[in-house]
């Protein structure tokens, strides 16, 4: 078996890997860096990110604001420490990326662009045109490129976490390309993988987003945080789940019931004044109400509203949203400067993740987390749109200054003890592999799956689906072990990583159904029925799941306030 040393080993190469790895790259020009990613770096899936970033960077804008927008958005659970530490570097992470060639929108003066989003008090979401994760992923790539001592594994699979005398000093790989496993060590390790949309059915998450920076996290005794919190975009295609952009609505776009009424203006959906500009829990949720009043449209997927851009004109929509244009044309034909876009709310993004601290250090030394696999947390029961990306940079960065300075402080890996892991790794996944003897398909667990989360923990939760979403999740965790596959062969085994990224989401998926029935209140993203409003008096606390045989253990982390004292959340 092969085996590659490195100081510190990244696991995931889009926004936060990159950002991580360049971090510790151009730091410690000395120190190798091991930059390990399932698909070719350019093909993460920050790449379909289309709004924009948030910093401040107007005139009327400043730190304080962010950061409150930031904890009320969260619905107060979010950890104001890390709020402001996040708020405070944003300007200088935008900055940085445009000094790296990230073509943002300009003024007419020249300076960036804002735009507005949803629950930002004024314009502060950095862009470029539509297409910000395209160019952001370009701008982090490319630079990446200027630093030798980052190695690149493309098209490993990383399935096991290698973890010795109390600390994570590596990961067992698979290399797709040639089926045989590999050590990949290093004194640190930094989970960047993104989160796990495709644990739902309908979700604007590409393929490759199976949570599994957070499975193999939580299989090494890593607690996830706030799990519950799943977010429903407003703005998906029925169909396909694909985004539509929020930026529609920062620039100025309608959301419209079957009555041609802009529904948000009209009723107390907790918006406000903020209309189409409000926080995404709250906008999912009117459009909920609005289908189930009746007055939203039948299609062939299901139940939609309309989004209304007709009135921008076609400037602004072939300068501003060129990319929306494209996708509501090719795949649901409709162009959108003449007629509304069909939508309906869609799985976008995971609030929670794997618990980590300020500077994304778990509690297993060695291991750090950063992006969406984390839950740090600033975006606590409900992100605003465009903090996301910032999110990846800050924190990339942060976790990458700590392991670094982690790895410099310790001992050398037993080398010995986690060669014999992953030797034991890749007996494992060589019986899974074409494993005909097993009892069920993987197509079949999958759509099982997906179809009991949706029922559980969905726009709107009832604490009788959230039980039964904990009874068959743990079931379907049974069943996944034993799986049947039909692919023995060793070169891109698509089957055999399909497989174990279905490993991943069920474990994954246990968790979000245990801690959304456990916290018996609506908080955010979290709207149960059976309990209404938020309960601080018994619920201001971070859900903390720890992996346990018999199934997701629970306990509690208190919420790190400040300055900013929990409030009912109106706009
Ligand atoms: O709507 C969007 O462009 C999504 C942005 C985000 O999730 O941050």
């Amino acid at each position: 078996m092969n085996v590659f040393r490195h100081d510190i080993v990244i696991v995931g190469g889009g926004g936060a890997g990159l950002r991580a790895a360049i971090e510790a790259a151009e730091n410690h020009p000395n120190a190798s860096i091991a930059l390990v990613s399932k698909v070719y770096p350019m093909r993460s899936h920050t790449v379909s990110a289309e709004g924009g970033a948030a910093a401040v960077a107007r005139e009327d804008d400043n730190l304080e604001l962010h950061g409150f927008d930031t904890v009320k958005g969260s619905d107060f659970l979010g950890d104001q420490d890390c709020i402001v530490y996040f708020v405070e570097q944003a300007p200088k992470e935008l900055a940085l990326l445009e000094n790296w060639g990230c073509p943002f929108s300009r003024n007419e003066d020249g300076s960036v662009a804002t735009r507005a989003f949803g629950g930002m008090t004024t314009k502060r979401t950095w862009y470029a045109a539509d297409k910000i994760g395209f160019h952001m992923l370009h701008a982090l790539f490319q630079h990446s490129m200027r630093f030798p001592n980052i190695v690149r594994y493309d098209e490993y699979f990383v399935s096991k976490l290698l973890v010795d005398g109390g600390r994570c000093n590596g990961v067992a790989a698979l290399d797709i390309r040639t089926g045989e496993y590999c050590t990949i060590l290093g004194r640190a390790v930094i989970l960047t993988t993104g989160g796990g949309g495709k644990i739902f059915p309908f979700t604007t998450n590409g393929t490759i987003k199976t949570a599994d920076g957070m499975a193999l996290a939580y299989r090494a005794g890593v607690p996830l945080k706030d799990m519950e919190f799943v977010q429903y975009h407003p703005t998906g295609l029925p169909g396909t789940g694909i985004l539509i952009t929020e930026a529609t609505r920062g620039e100025g776009g309608y959301l419209k019931n079957n009555k041609g009424e802009r529904f948000l203006v009209d009723y107390d959906y907790g918006v406000g004044k903020k209309a189409e500009l409000g926080p995404r829990d709250m906008i999912s949720r009117a459009i909920v109400q609005e289908i189930e009043a009746g007055r939203g449209f039948e299609g062939a997927y299901g139940a939609y509203v309309h989004l209304d851009l007709t009135h921008l004109g076609a400037e602004v929509i072939n300068t501003k949203l060129p990319f929306v244009r494209e996708l509501a044309k090719t795949y649901v034909g409709v162009d959108p400067i003449t007629t509304p876009i069909p939508i309906r709310p869609v799985v976008h993004y995971m609030m929670g993740g794997v618990d980590t601290n300020i500077h994304g250090a778990t509690t297993l030394p060695g291991l750090y987390a950063a992006g969406e696999t984390a839950c740090v947390s600033i975006n606590g029961a409900n992100r605003l749109g465009s903090n996301s990306l910032t999110e990846c940079l800050v924190f990339g960065a942060a976790a990458a200054r700590h392991a670094m300075s982690f790895s410099k402080d310790s001992a050398a890996p037993n080398e010995k003890a986690l060669v014999a892991q992953c030797e034991e790794e890749a007996g494992r996944v060589a019986n899974l592999r074409g494993r005909k003897k097993g009892g069920e398909k993987i197509s079949a667990i999958r759509r099982e799956l997906n179809n009991v989360m949706e029922a559980c923990c969905g726009v709107y939760r009832e604490q009788t689906s959230m039980q039964t979403g904990v009874i068959a999740t743990a079931q379907l965790r049974g069943r996944v072990a034993d799986l049947r596959l039909e692919d023995s062969s060793k070169v891109f085994n698509t089957e055999l990583i399909t497989a174990m990224e279905l490993q991943n989401m069920v474990e994954v998926a246990e968790t979000i159904a245990v801690s959304a029935a456990h916290r018996k209140e609506s908080r955010g993203a979290h709207t149960c029925k059976d309990y209404k409003g938020r309960d601080d008096s018994n619920y201001l606390y971070h859900t903390m799941t720890h992996h346990d045989p018999a199934g997701p253990r629970l306990g509690k982390k208190d919420v790190v306030l400040g300055k900013w004292i929990p409030e009912e959340r109106k706009y």
